[in-house]
């Protein structure tokens, strides 16, 4: 069953895919202004969690799910020095400017490639990659167990998946304020920083749709994957999850 990721509902799969890249497309230049000023900075310390969560070596090939500007990619090319990392994204203008990033010195020395590629149809074969990480990448995916099956597939035996995302805080006034925050500030702030209003009423309404922690948790064990854990950031407005493949 295919969903359209603003409200959870059934629908084909091209309502959401076509929208995600419409949005991306045209924002691709001014995404990162918006996660800098909209999450007050929070955006980087969730990034230094998932860091701190991934289980990445020095001898692992890394395959990045929906990459992006290629903030993940940098971050794990700096922190943790990978054998290659796979940056891939469904909307080519995103990944241009990560290749411009690129250009500009960032990827710390480590080999990054670039590749348009919709996770629910990944273009690798089986057991091609150590680790896998995907930031704010499930949650725009109208066929989310499909994506999580080809996230298996692609994974060594052992091999682990790292997804940040937002998420639902369990403390009941934490997650008032925090909804009234999705409402009255996030559409606002889209707006001014990249004139896409209705871009940015997506995203409040995606987060409210998409799965808690232990949602999500049981996705991914219905894919395959084994040791499902998370950890909470910011009162549970995002978590990371790291899961397994099966030796
Ligand atoms: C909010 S951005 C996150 C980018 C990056 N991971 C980061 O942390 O800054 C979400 C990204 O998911 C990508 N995306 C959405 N649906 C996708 C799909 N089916 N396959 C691959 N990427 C997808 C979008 O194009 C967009 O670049």
């Amino acid at each position: 069953m295919t969903i359209d990721t603003a409200t959870g509902l059934e629908a084909p799969a091209e309502l959401s895919s076509e929208r995600v890249r419409d949005i991306f497309s045209h924002i691709a230049r001014k995404y990162e202004r918006f996660n800098a000023i909209s999450s007050f900075g929070a955006y980087k310390l969730w990034l230094a969690g998932m860091m701190r969560q991934a289980p990445i070596e020095e001898y692992h090939d890394v395959l990045d799910i929906a990459g992006g500007t290629g903030e993940v990619t940098f971050t794990v090319a700096r922190t943790k020095h990978p054998r290659h990392i796979q940056c891939t994204d469904l909307v080519p203008e995103m990944l241009e400017v990560a290749q411009m990033h690129v250009d500009e010195g960032d990827g710390a020395g480590v080999p990054i490639d670039f590749e348009v590629v919709d996770a629910q149809d990944i273009p690798y074969p089986d057991a091609s990659f150590d680790a896998i990480t995907m930031a704010y990448g499930i949650r725009n995916m109208p066929d989310r167990p499909r994506a999580l099956s080809e996230m298996l597939r692609v994974l060594k035996p052992g091999g682990s998946l790292v997804c940040l995302e937002f998420s639902t805080p369990p403390n009941r006034a934490w997650r008032a304020l925090y909804r009234f925050y999705l409402h009255r500030f996030i559409p606002f702030w889209g707006d001014l920083i990249t004139g896409d209003k209705e871009g940015f009423v997506y995203l409040t309404k995606s987060i409210e749709a998409f799965p808690d922690q232990e949602g999500l948790a049981a996705l991914m064990r219905e894919a395959g994957f084994t040791d499902v854990t998370w950890k909470n950031y910011t009162g549970g407005i995002a978590a990371v999850h790291v899961a397994k493949k099966p030796e």
